[in-house]
């Protein structure tokens, strides 16, 4: 199995360590972790756009749910069958903690006040890191403790787990949202995206939807600002899956 960021064929495997990141077939899988323990920052309507983008590009996408209030699989749940799929993953019920049988890249979704030994655990296991962060005093106040609990966390430290922000519900004509830009400049943050307020999300979520799911003529201009976050996530080509 490849682990070391070297080629395999023609595909340039991504660095990968020892960790235990393999479904029930013991094939590689690619895991990405919403977090940020304000409530209402956006790791939920991010974990579901994302698997509906991971899902619609063909990749065969876990989303996970370690939150109580069990957000996304009731987005699950709306889902249409028509669509291409996404598997629910309950991860409290799952004990050895592999994901469904499968899958090639999982999406945790993360409860508000995630910290300590959770996330310690979490962080364990997972390749990318996004913590959504909106233009508001209190969610910088918030987010920045947050941020020096990650800078901490050993997985960060030795960058096992890469880590990007987001800024979210951003409306660039505003002082905040050139307040959350300095926050992330004097945090040197790796910016992935700064997605627009725009009732896309909340009407597409109450469908069991992404934007990804809806023509790209409706959507160009949040496709546009999703793409760096995308490329960001250096995913191998589907089909050439770690095989
Ligand atoms: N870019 C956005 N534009 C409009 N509404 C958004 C945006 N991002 C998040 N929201 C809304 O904000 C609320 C909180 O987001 P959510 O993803 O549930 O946060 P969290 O999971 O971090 O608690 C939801 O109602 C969601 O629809
Ligand atoms: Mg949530």
């Amino acid at each position: 199995m490849p682990v070391d960021g070297s080629r395999c064929g023609t595909v340039k495997v991504i660095t990968r360590t020892d960790r235990a990141a393999v479904n029930e077939e013991g094939t590689m899988v690619f895991s990405i972790l919403l977090a940020n323990p304000k409530g209402g920052s956006g790791k939920s309507t991010l974990a579901t756009q994302l698997a509906g983008y991971l899902a619609q590009a063909g990749y065969r996408t876990a989303l996970g749910d370690t939150d109580r209030q069990h957000t996304t699989r009731a987005w699950l749940g709306m889902r249409p069958a028509t669509l291409p799929p996404i598997t629910a993953w309950d991860t409290a019920a799952d004990d050895d903690g592999k994901p469904p049988k499968g899958t090639q890249v999982v999406v945790l979704d993360s409860p508000a006040n995630l910290h300590g030994k959770k996330l310690s655990q979490l962080l364990a296991r997972v390749d990318r890191v996004i913590v959504p962060v909106q233009p508001s005093p209190f969610d910088l106040w918030a987010s920045e403790a947050f941020f020096a609990t990650l800078a901490e966390e050993k997985a960060i430290r030795k960058a096992k787990a890469q880590l990007g922000v987001v800024g979210m519900r951003v409306n660039r004509r505003t002082r905040a949202a050139q307040q959350l830009d300095d926050f992330f400049a004097r945090l040197d943050l790796p910016v992935l995206a700064t997605l627009r307020e725009t009732q896309l999300y909340p009407q597409t979520a109450s469908q069991g939807l992404s934007l990804f799911d809806w023509p790209a003529s409706k959507t160009r201009r949040d496709r546009t600002e999703w793409q760096p976050l995308l490329d960001w996530l250096a995913l191998p080509p589907q089909g050439r899956f770690w095989e």
